[in-house]
Order: C-alpha cells, then structure tokens, then sequence
C-alpha cells in the first residue's frame, strides 16, 4: 500500500475507503465524512476536545519537536538566535520568513519606531482605568481600543495594510504595556525615545523618572531582547489559535490581537508566569518544597511553570531563561526565589510522580524570577509576555490570511442535549434550582 494513504475498513458496511495523508502523518478530517452507512448520512466526524490531535493549519513559521525538547523559528535554532540577534532581527525573520541583512533590519527597525508613539486619547483611555485596576486587563482593552483610532485595519485583505497594522501593533504594544505600569504607579507616562533599542525604550518607558535622557543598563536590556526573543512564537498554543479563530472572521488584528492576549492571560497559559511567583511565595523557603510537592501529588493543584502540552522534554527556552538569569542577578543581585526554584526543580524531576508524566519546568519557570530581580512587579509578567508574542501572533494571522484553504474557523458539535420537547407555560413549570 502507498506510504501516502491509509485505508479505512467500515466493518458496519464492509466498505473500504482510500484516504491520503496528508504530509505523509495527517489525514483530512473532511475525508472522514465519506465514511457512512447511508447515503443520507452525515458521515464520520472526528472528536477532539482541547485539540490533543488535531492540526489546524499548515504552517511554515515555528516548528516544536516536544518529545526531543527543540524549538526552531523559520529553521533556526532558538539557542542560536537567542544567542547571536536582537529581538526585531527575529521578529523580522518569523514575519517574513528569512533574516534580514543589515539594510533590510535598518529599514526594518526604523519603520518599527515610527510607530512606537500612542494616540493621545489613548492616555485618556488608561485614565479610566483604577490604579488597582491589573495590567493585564489593562492591555487587552488597550490594543482592543486601538481598534477604533486605526478603522483602516477593517481593510484585511489588503496586504499593504495588513503590513502597516503589523508595523503599529509592535512598535505600540511596549508603549501600552509601560503605561499601564506607570498607571499603575500614578505616575506620569514617558514618551517613546526612538534613538534607543526595542528593549531599551521599553525601559525607558518603564522607569524614566527626572533625568533629561534615560540610561539602559545594556546586561538587562540584552536580557530582555532574549527572553523577547523566547517568548515571540510559539506554533498553535491557547493564544495563537485564538488569533487565528478570530481573524478567520475577518475582524481587525487590534480586536484579534487583544482576544489573543485574553487568552495568553489565564493561569494555564502566559498567566502562569504570575502564578509562579505566588507560588514560590506560597513556599516561602528550601525546606518546604518536599511538602508542597506532595500537597501537589495529592491533588491539590498544579506545580505552575511544569507541564505542557507539546514538550514532553526540557523546555529548551526555560534552559536558555536560566543562563540568562545568571547575567541579569550579576547586575541586580540574586533573587532568593531562585533558591527554591531550582529546589522545587530538582525534587520535581527526581520524583516519579513528574517523570513519569514527563513534566518538566516550561517557559514562565523561570522567566518571572528575572523580571523580579529587575524589578518588574508579578502583575506585568503576563504582559511582558505579550509583548513580544504580539509578533508570533500577527505572523500568524497573517498566515491564516493568505492561506488559501483556511476559513472562518467553526468546530462542529456532537449534541447530547435533549431531543425536540414539548413547550411548558410558564404556571406549569416545576423549579430546577438552575438559576440563584
Ligand atoms: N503540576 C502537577 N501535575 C500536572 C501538571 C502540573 N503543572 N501539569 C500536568 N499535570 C498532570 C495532570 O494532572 C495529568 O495527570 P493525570 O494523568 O494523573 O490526570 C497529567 O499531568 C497530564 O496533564 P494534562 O492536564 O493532561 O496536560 P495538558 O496538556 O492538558 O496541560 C498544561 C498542559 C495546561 C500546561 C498543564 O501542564 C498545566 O496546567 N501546567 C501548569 C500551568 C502552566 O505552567 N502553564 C504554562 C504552560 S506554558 C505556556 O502556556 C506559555
């Protein structure tokens, strides 16, 4: 039989079916629907809550091998561009396919700062919010809003300006995520200074206070570029497929992008970064990770920062997230929580409970235990998050776009509610209790 087919016996019908795989591993779930026992049927479906083995596209940007712990953008190593490029260079090269040369990442980083400044009305806009308000929240509704400053955004089909919508989007979203930090603060938004790097603006926005021209601390801006760079894709995760489901609809990618970051900010996904802190909060100190893990083994909730759905390895960002936690305390200081990380780390990995599972620490392990020590408060983790994930999401929409076969994404249902039922008027009706 040809490597490229499978053939599926109907044991019901004794019908046999010719279905072609798809990149030599996939078939096409559609081809399911041949499969019937009559005519009128609606034929076979598949079911897959939570996606566990469905593909949702075709797509040429990331690629994951979880069982071997790899993680390559456009072909390349992670390790390799995290260690030898600058945050808009791979930014570049995950929108565009191929790195840029010297002119091409010039033009490139020049387009991005002419975008870096907000709307005025956008500070009103954060004005609304409380100062207890979190940053998060904050974020979403801020890219969201921008939706109305840019109408033209609605134009989708239009490459020329998807591509100005993707120029916006990155050059705008540090800006929003310092101001909601200064918000936070009560204190005064700082204007972009487009002579600085991505990373090094953004701290400029973040800590600027009197002095006439903000300094970077070139370690921790370099640190930043890294984990920007970790963080930028990351294939079909929770967030991503949300901006893919979105867009399908043809909405603007402000609106897809701020429903993307609602994703990224459940505790599950880009929120576990926050979540990790508390929790090593919650420990308090070395000794008492025996007992935290086996309160874990009991059931009582999650390790946050182990576990993921693809990497059934070493997450090699969380490797790289390490490293870079070396450089950054040199500057800063160590940050005692790292003590009863890596602690939690190594009870984890030698207790059977993880390994069988093959749990390992993710990405927000130890990303959170660097923003800390340079002195990024555990509300804005998931935003700085976001920030660079905005890349991977915009390249990938703009995938779905240009891919011929996607559609407005609509999952199909297997219905188990109640058949047709006779109308009750509203005296005869007996009390459920659903409603409080
Ligand atoms: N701590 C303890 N047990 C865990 C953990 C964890 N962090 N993660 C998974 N498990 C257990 C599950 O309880 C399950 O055990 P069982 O087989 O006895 O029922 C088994 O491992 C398999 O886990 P699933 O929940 O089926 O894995 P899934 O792929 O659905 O979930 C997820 C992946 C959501 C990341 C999960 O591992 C988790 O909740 N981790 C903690 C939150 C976290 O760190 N999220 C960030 C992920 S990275 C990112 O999104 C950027």
């Amino acid at each position: 039989m040809d490597d490229d087919a499978l053939t599926i016996i109907d044991e019901r019908t004794e019908s046999s079916y010719d279905v072609p795989l798809l990149d030599g591993g996939a078939l096409r779930a559609m081809d399911l629907r041949k499969i019937k026992t009559r005519s009128e049927d609606f034929g076979l479906m598949s079911y897959d809550p939570a996606f566990m083995n469905t593909a949702s596209c075709r797509s040429a940007i990331t690629f994951i091998d979880g069982d071997k712990g790899i993680l390559r953008y456009r072909g390349y190593p992670i390790e390799e561009l995290a260690e030898k490029c600058g945050f808009l260079e791979v930014a570049y090269l995950i929108l565009f396919g191929e790195l840029p040369t010297a002119q091409e990442l010039d033009a490139w980083v020049r387009d991005i700062t002419r975008h870096t400044m907000l709307h005025e009305t956008t500070k009103k806009f954060l004005e609304g919010f409380s100062l207890q308000a979190h940053p998060m929240g904050m974020f979403i509704s801020t890219v969201a809003a921008l939706s109305t400053i840019y109408p033209d955004a609605r134009n989708v089909l239009n490459p020329e300006s998807r591509q100005l919508q993707v120029r916006r989007l990155i050059g705008k979203v540090p800006t929003i995520a310092a101001y909601t930090y200064r918000h936070s603060l009560g204190y005064p938004y700082v204007y972009p200074d487009n002579e600085l790097s991505y990373s090094a603006n953004f701290m400029n926005m973040l800590w600027r206070m009197v002095e006439p021209r903000y300094q970077a601390n070139p370690v921790i801006a370099r640190a930043l570029d890294v984990l920007f760079i970790l963080h930028a894709d990351h294939e079909q995760n929770c967030s991503t497929n949300t901006m893919r489901a979105v867009g399908s609809s043809q909405a603007d990618p402000f609106v897809c992008t701020a429903a993307a970051a609602a994703a990224l900010s459940g505790p599950l996904h880009g929120g576990a970064n926050e979540q990790v802190l508390k929790m090593l909060d919650e420990i308090g100190s070395k000794d008492r990770v025996p007992a935290y893990v086996d309160k874990v083994k009991a059931g009582h909730g999650k390790l946050m920062g182990f576990g993921h759905r693809v990497y059934k390895n070493y997450d090699p960002r969380a490797r790289i997230i390490k490293q870079t936690a070396d450089s950054v305390f040199k500057i800063t200081g160590g940050n005692p929580k790292l003590e009863i990380a890596l602690e939690l780390e190594r009870v984890a990995l030698e207790d059977e409970y993880f390994v069988s599972r093959k749990l390992y620490p993710n990405v927000d392990f130890y990303s959170g235990i660097i923003y800390q020590a340079m002195g990024i408060p555990t509300e804005m983790f998931t935003v700085m998050f976001a920030i660079p994930r905005t890349v991977g999401w915009l390249a990938q929409w703009q995938e779905m776009i240009e891919d011929p076969e996607q559609k407005i994404a609509r999952p199909r249902q297997i219905y188990v509610g109640h058949g047709k039922r006779e109308f009750v008027s509203i005296e005869k009706r007996s009390s459920h209790a659903v409603a409080a």
